[in-house]
């Protein structure tokens, strides 16, 4: 070895720290002190270099393994924590007549939370000004462990069966040769998704850029059930109305903020929480008994619909108030884990068909895009109760759950210690019997059009005109056939929206009326008459 090469050991102190620097010393992950995080170990000062490398290598490999996949859907997020105030009452009523969920019933009584707020489609550093809905992911961290309420923006969805959900996300997603987004392939996948429509008149009106996270709505958009003391329950779907009020962006006002800035809204809640101008929602709850409901000309656990406010009003249960930023984005924003099984005593699912997908897809992408162990990191964690477990082992266990006084039985049932079960609550549930042959068929009362035509007529004038504007827009860029499907569907929705949007498409009802009805819908009297109406 050339010993000129080395370098004197003045050199390396030279770049070590002053004496009066008084911060803290860099180690390694087994707690060992850094001495030189500048160059690596190397035969001379200019190499070759060793593979005992230990603190360069440690470094690198992780480094090589700081990505995870990221969400397969709202993939571009951010987490903020606060609290959920309760009121003890839904409207004025004591709310245990209806749920003895323990976070609800004390007026005053407070529940830590987390909330991450998403865009859809886009991949994790896509624009926030994205026309897209947004997720509105809540984790109230409760006594009796956690309880996720997965929702997003716009009260309703595209589909009403999970098992279309991969189909309609690819057509949303770039097309897969091209990557691109392409108008052509979503509204291809929407002109045969009839129950598609109330989204879609919602999605490309102003609703569809939320001007930020802190002025837009939330909702549970699938219908969930309550229990109370007494095992009675009855049909629920949540909202989140926000304090601030609610605002939107037009496609240009969009443009002009995605041109210089595609995180503007993370960065108006990190902003806004910083100053101590903490952002506030009331959660509000629409009720209605646990049975099939004949009388309504839609299915209560139809998703493709919301629940008339006059019939149904929405009553007052709490207020959250979110006040604090993440210290860590990917820690606590990339990994935490929401899923719409994740509730507590006093809550329950509907039969709803997405549900019950959802239910499962949550937790199963999180074992792959996470780890087996992801509910053991922090953020996790149910941190208002001890968690106590007989699941062991798997990649990355941090810890051994809480276990009974005998750490040799990770067992159940055991006479020797362990773990034993809780008593259970109270009564067995008492929702409705239902019997009924296995089959795969739509639900009876599928009304594709009714409701995405009210919500048409009840917008304002500029509204209508935005709506109208991005769906010429977007159908240009479509083949005639598909164009053609669209304009009658929005000619059932109503006459209005579908005259225009075919106006603009140079697309009159005459060059529709040979359409027919496809497979995969029903229609209504209204329906037939406004189709009798085209010829
Ligand atoms: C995220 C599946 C419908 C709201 C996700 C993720 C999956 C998924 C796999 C990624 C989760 C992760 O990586 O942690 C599904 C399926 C659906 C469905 C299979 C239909 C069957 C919906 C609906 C809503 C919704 C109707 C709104 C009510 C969300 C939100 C997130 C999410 C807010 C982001 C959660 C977060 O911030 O981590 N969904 N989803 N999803 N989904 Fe769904």
């Amino acid at each position: 070895m050339d010993q000129e090469e080395i370098p004197a050991m003045t050199d390396v102190s030279s770049q070590g720290p002053r004496p009066d620097d008084r911060r803290d010393v860099l180690t390694n992950r087994q707690g060992h002190r850094i001495y030189d995080n500048q160059n690596q170990r190397t035969v001379g000062a200019r190499g070759p270099a060793t593979l005992e490398n230990y603190h360069f290598l440690e470094k690198i490999s992780h480094f090589d393994r700081e990505r995870i996949p990221e969400r397969v859907v709202h993939a571009r997020g951010f987490t903020a924590y606060g609290y959920f105030e309760a009121y003890g009452k839904w409207g004025d009523e004591p709310i245990s007549r209806y749920t003895r969920a323990k976070l609800f019933q004390e007026e005053g009584k407070r529940t830590p939370l987390a909330l991450r707020f998403s865009t859809v489609i886009g991949g994790r550093d896509s624009s926030e000004a994205a026309r897209d809905p947004r997720g509105f992911a809540v984790k109230f961290y409760t006594e009796d462990g956690n309880w996720d309420l997965v929702g997003n923006n716009l009260a309703v969805f595209f589909i009403r069966d999970a098992i279309k959900f991969p189909d309609v996300i690819h057509a949303l997603k770039p097309d897969p040769v091209t990557f691109r987004q392409d108008p052509n392939r979503i509204f291809d996948f929407m002109s045969q998704t009839p129950e598609a429509m109330h989204m879609l008149v919602n999605l490309f009106s102003p609703r569809g850029i939320p001007a930020d996270y802190r002025h837009m709505q939330g909702f549970g958009v699938n219908t969930y059930k309550w229990v109370n003391e007494s095992g009675e329950t009855v049909l629920v779907k949540y909202h989140w109305i926000p304090k601030q009020g609610v605002k939107s962006l037009t496609e240009a006002d969009a443009a002009a903020i995605q041109a210089h800035d595609l995180g503007h809204a993370s960065k108006d809640l990190h902003e806004a929480i910083e100053r101590g101008d903490y952002p506030e929602w009331e959660l509000v709850v629409q009720m209605m008994s646990d049975e099939e409901h004949p009388e309504l000309d839609f299915d209560p656990l139809d998703d493709t619909k919301v629940w008339p406010e006059n019939d149904f009003p929405p009553q007052p249960v709490g207020r959250m108030v979110l006040d604090r930023n993440v210290d860590n984005v990917f820690a606590e924003n990339e990994q935490i884990s929401f899923g719409t099984g994740v509730l507590v005593d006093g809550l329950d699912f509907s039969d709803d068909k997405m549900l019950v997908g959802r239910t499962f897809s949550y937790s199963d992408t999180q074992r792959y895009r996470v780890g087996p162990n992801y509910l053991q990191l922090p953020v996790n964690q149910a941190k208002s109760t001890e968690v106590r477990t007989n699941l062991r082992d798997g990649q990355m266990t941090y810890h051994v759950d809480g276990r009974g006084e005998n750490p040799h039985v990770n067992y159940e049932p055991s006479i020797n210690g362990g773990l034993r079960e809780s008593q259970y609550p109270t009564h067995d549930e008492q929702g409705p019997l239902i019997e009924g042959r296995v089959t795969r068929k739509r639900i009876p009362r599928t009304n594709d059009y009714k409701q995405a035509g009210q919500r048409y007529l009840l917008m304002d004038d500029w509204e209508r005109d935005d709506l109208v504007d991005n769906l010429v827009t977007n159908l240009k860029q479509c083949d005639r056939p598909i164009q053609e499907r669209m304009v009658w569907h929005f000619l059932l929705v109503e006459d209005d929206l579908g005259l225009r949007v075919g106006d603009g498409l140079g697309i009159a009802p005459d060059d529709v009326k040979h359409l027919k009805p496809l497979q995969s819908q029903d229609l209504t009297d209204e329906d037939r008459q406004r189709l009798a109406n085209l010829g």
